[in-house]
Formats: structure tokens, sequence, C-alpha cells
């Protein structure tokens, strides 16, 4: 398939060096030369897609309770940069919209994890197919991944020509038909997980292969050596992209 994508992403925007999934993150990681940025999207009670990795607001706002429990317009009046440093306090949660307007206009590259809320799997992997299929017209698509097949079946069944990558923890004995179950194009593993061999296998049967959270040097190396596709850090400052 068309693989137009660099080999080095940034994990939630720049890693843990501003605040994860917020634009400040990404217009960081873009300053260290970063072209690709993995992000997590859900659903807000109302229904639009923002980034946000816990289904929860405690760790990384000044909020508290469930995601899903508010609107976003309730959602965009807290802080989401305070709790890392006061340089970002005020920064606020991000629309996938507002992120990708800014990505497109910057000539960059995103991966969608979609990361829905406990019960929201398919209606939020096929919100965010739809929208991701109309925010990117015309540029190269963005990379969405999940944990859940469920999310990524919905996905598939509303835009299948976006490009879906199936993520794993751990790897199980069936993770290539599970793959193809979901016409993934990618397999999208922790990267302790991966060998030079389910690199290999991977690759035989078709399938790119994508490594998370790669933040030593040489472990990058290591990995790109076996012949990896792609891998996201949070070391922005460390691994060169
Ligand atoms: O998309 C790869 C990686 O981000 C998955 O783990 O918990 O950082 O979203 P997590
Ligand atoms: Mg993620």
């Amino acid at each position: 398939m068309n693989w137009p994508y660099p080999r080095k992403l940034a994990h939630r925007g720049a890693g843990r060096l501003a605040p994860e999934n917020t634009l400040a993150a990404i217009r960081l990681g873009a300053s260290f030369g970063y072209t690709m940025f993995e992000f997590d999207v859900k659903l807000s009670g109302d229904g639009v897609l923002l980034l946000m990795h816990d289904a929860t607001l405690e760790r990384t706002t000044d909020g508290a309770g469930r995601v899903a429990g508010f609107a976003y317009g309730e959602l965009a009046r807290l802080d989401a940069g305070g709790w890392h440093s006061a340089a970002y306090a005020g920064e606020p949660i991000p629309t996938l919209a507002h992120v990708a307007r800014w990505l497109l206009r910057n000539g960059l590259m995103a991966n969608v994890e979609i990361k829905p809320c406990p019960g929201r799997e398919a209606e939020t992997g096929a919100a965010a197919a739809l929208e991701a299929r109309q925010l990117w017209q015309g540029a190269a698509a963005p990379v969405l991944s999940s944990f859940s097949a469920a999310a990524l079946e919905a996905a598939r069944r509303v835009a299948p020509e976006l490009p879906r990558a199936l993520l794993f923890g751990e790897l199980p004995d069936d993770w290539l038909q599970r793959c193809r179950a979901l016409g993934c194009v990618a397999l999208d593993a922790n990267h302790e997980t991966l060998t030079e061999g389910v690199i290999a296998a991977a690759h035989r049967a078709g399938l790119r292969v994508i490594a998370y959270t790669v933040n030593e040097p040489a472990r990058a190396d290591q990995l790109l050596g076996w012949g990896l596709d792609a891998l996201i850090t949070d070391a922005v400052d460390r691994i060169a992209p």
C-alpha cells in the first residue's frame, strides 16, 4: 500500500516535554523536527471528538469526573496544561478538528489513536473515521489505530479507505489473524513484544509494523535495523526525527 509516513512519530504530541494531547505539545514536537504525531481521541458527552488519553479528567486537567459526562463546551473551559507546568497553564483540551487544521496547514501528518470511553467503542470508531475522512480529504490520510477491535471495525464500516492499525500491549498468538480480520495495514505493538521474527512475519503478510513507546536511542536503532516501519516516541529531544 501507499505508505507516505515518516519512520518516527512523536507520542501524544511531544512525549512528556509538554502536556500530552494538547496543541502546545504538538507544536513543541514539530519544533524538534517531527512531522507526524500520535494522539488519543475520544468523544465528549455531546459527541465532539477531542484529544484525551484517560476516560476521566483528574490526571491531565483541573476537572473531575468522566469525560463522557460533560459537553465539549464544559470541557473546553478546563485547564489541560497546568498539571504539567506553569508555562502551559490554561492550555485547553483541543478538538480533533482544531488539531487537524493546524497539522494540515503546516504539512504535518497524524496517527489518530481511537481511545473510546468504555461502552462507546463503535460510536467513537465511526465518528473518528468519518471526521478524519472529511478533515484530511486530499492530504495524506491519518493512520487510525486502536486497541479496540470494535472501534476499528466501525471505522472500517464507514470509511474503509482509511488506513487502520491494531494495537497490542502483548502480542497474542493470533495477532496476524486479528489484523487481517479488520483489514489493517499495520500491526502496532508495544516495542517490548516485538522481535526481528515478528517484524519479518508481518512484512511477509503484507503488513507494516509500528512500535510504541520507544524512548531509548539504542532500541530505536535496533528496531529500525530489523526493518520496523515506524516508531512512536516520547523522547523527541533525544531521538532525532
Ligand atoms: O498509540 C500508541 C500508544 O499511544 C498506545 O498507548 O496508552 O500511550 O495511548 P497509550
Ligand atoms: Mg496513544
